[in-house]
């Protein structure tokens, strides 16, 4: 398991709670996690507070998607609730689409209730009879977690039919689903749980509005359902005073590359990229810091004197990155920036499903302008090109992943121009990665033609 990095301040941990408890009850022994409270937000739920008040709190708390679009969850369940369909959907998105990811993993093994509990609010709320937890296929642990909890809940009437009383019934089923970058995507993952082939639909309709089956699904990551139970019990004004007022509550953060201890940190919103670093352990002995990468593979380049930026969606995408999968990677001095973000966007290229042309042959375009760039080839027109076919995605995206794609090339030349320089006018790489130029600079280094 990835290890977990301490939190900032003793603030409340919405999503980790107090896990791992070294020596503790194992995540699904369902009297310890009742004991620690889980399932009171759902007897509130099925109680006093009812589906509206459960839909009003939702929206107060501020709570956004923690799928990486930072959507208003408020917005989402409201949209679901007040279909006109009385047949409706809760869908979790476990499915981790950043390979290099396993905050949702992490999660969905440690706090299996927590997950289970807040979709089965959700569909309480929404008024689904059904929620469905989609797991990454991958994730044998995750899904005997997810299970587990299911079923011990279920015996004991938190889930299923009548529940706790209520005359409600909601399911809670686990889902196991496989495929490629894409199947993250939201309505890739409807039709991959209806057993079709998937490609991104044309939005609207939302599947807030026709969903799984053709009727309304919320779909939520699942840390979104997993913040849940905790602002049912303690409050919309208690999760509003977390973190940044405009999203406000946690997120789990991976941070990994050039730091000394790699883990994952539940921390408020609004901390800093600095801070991120310095909760696992720093910049790693002997390494000197280059650039951190905000958002997985789509993500951006920052530089260093970027490092207080603070962990927001809003204020992440202004500077070109993105919170995407939660991945914050540390790149150091012997990382070539110009490498990776080619191979960043190749893999983004080589991901595309295809069915937009602008995405299939933008993004082909782009990582050949990558390639170029890394061999020390480029055209004087590729920096005009790189900015138009980017500004040409950003304009026909179908989805996000055509938007966000060019976010490293785009970033690269946004900051580290004179790294781009080196291997365009120079031919040289500075960290000594790329292959011809690579051999340039060896060259360049013996006294020979730069
Ligand atoms: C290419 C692509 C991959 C995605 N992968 C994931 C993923 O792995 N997990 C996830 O929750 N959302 C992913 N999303 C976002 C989902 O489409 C959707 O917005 C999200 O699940 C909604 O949950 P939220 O409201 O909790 O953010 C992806 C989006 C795109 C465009
Ligand atoms: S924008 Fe790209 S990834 Fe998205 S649907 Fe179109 S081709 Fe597929």
């Amino acid at each position: 398991m990835t290890t977990i990095l301490p939190s900032p301040a003793s603030g409340p941990r919405p999503l980790l709670g107090d896990v791992p408890a070294a020596g503790g009850p194992a995540p699904t022994d369902l009297a310890a996690a009742v004991a620690g409270g889980a399932f009171a937000a759902l007897r509130t739920v099925v109680g006093d507070l009812g589906p509206t008040g459960t839909l009003v709190t939702i929206a107060a708390s501020g709570l956004r998607g923690r799928g990486g679009g930072g959507f208003p969850a408020g917005d989402k369940w409201r949209a679901v609730a007040s279909a006109d369909d009385p047949v409706r959907y809760v869908v979790a998105n476990g499915y981790e689409a950043d390979p290099a990811q396993a905050t949702g993993r992490l999660l969905m093994e440690t706090r299996p209730f927590a997950v289970v509990e807040g979709a089965a609010i959700a569909a309480l709320a929404v008024g689904a009879r059904e929620a469905i937890v989609a797991v990454r296929a991958e994730y044998a642990d995750a899904v005997r977690a997810l299970e587990a909890a299911a079923f011990a809940a279920e015996e004991a009437g938190y889930l299923g039919r009548d529940v706790l009383r209520s005359g409600r019934d909601v399911a809670v089923t686990i889902r196991t689903v496989q495929g490629a970058y894409m199947l993250g995507e939201e309505t890739v993952l409807l039709k991959a749980l209806e057993g079709r082939r998937g490609q991104p639909e044309q939005r609207p309709p939302h599947p807030s509005e026709r969903g799984l089956f053709g009727h309304p699904t919320l779909v939520h990551n699942v840390a979104t359902l997993a913040a849940v139970p905790w602002v049912v019990v303690h409050g919309a004004d208690a999760f509003r005073a977390i973190g940044d007022p405009d999203a406000p509550g946690t997120m789990l953060v991976q941070v990994s590359g050039a730091v000394a201890a790699p883990g994952i940190a539940e921390v408020p919103t609004g901390t800093t990229l600095r801070t991120l670093v310095d909760l696992a352990g720093g910049v790693a002995p002997g390494r000197t810091f280059k650039a951190v990468l905000v958002g997985g593979p789509t993500g951006g380049f920052l530089p260093a004197e970027l490092l207080d930026t603070p962990y927001t969606f809003a204020a992440l995408r202004d500077a070109g990155a993105h919170v995407g999968s939660g991945a914050v990677v540390v790149a150091d001095t012997t990382t070539c920036l110009v490498d990776l973000a080619r191979l960043l966007v190749r893999f983004s290229a080589d991901e595309a499903c295809g069915k937009t042309i602008p995405c299939r042959i933008g993004l082909r375009r782009l990582a050949e302008i990558g390639q170029r760039y890394a061999d020390g080839t480029a055209r004087p027109t590729d920096p005009q090109l790189l900015v138009d076919l980017a500004d040409d995605c950003a304009a026909s995206a179908l989805c996000d992943h055509e938007r966000l794609a060019p976010s490293p090339l785009r970033t690269a030349m946004r900051y580290f121009g004179p790294e781009i320089d080196d291997h365009v006018l120079r031919g040289t790489c500075p960290a000594g990665v790329c292959g011809p130029v690579r051999l340039a600079a060896a060259a360049g280094r013996q006294g020979g033609p730069r």
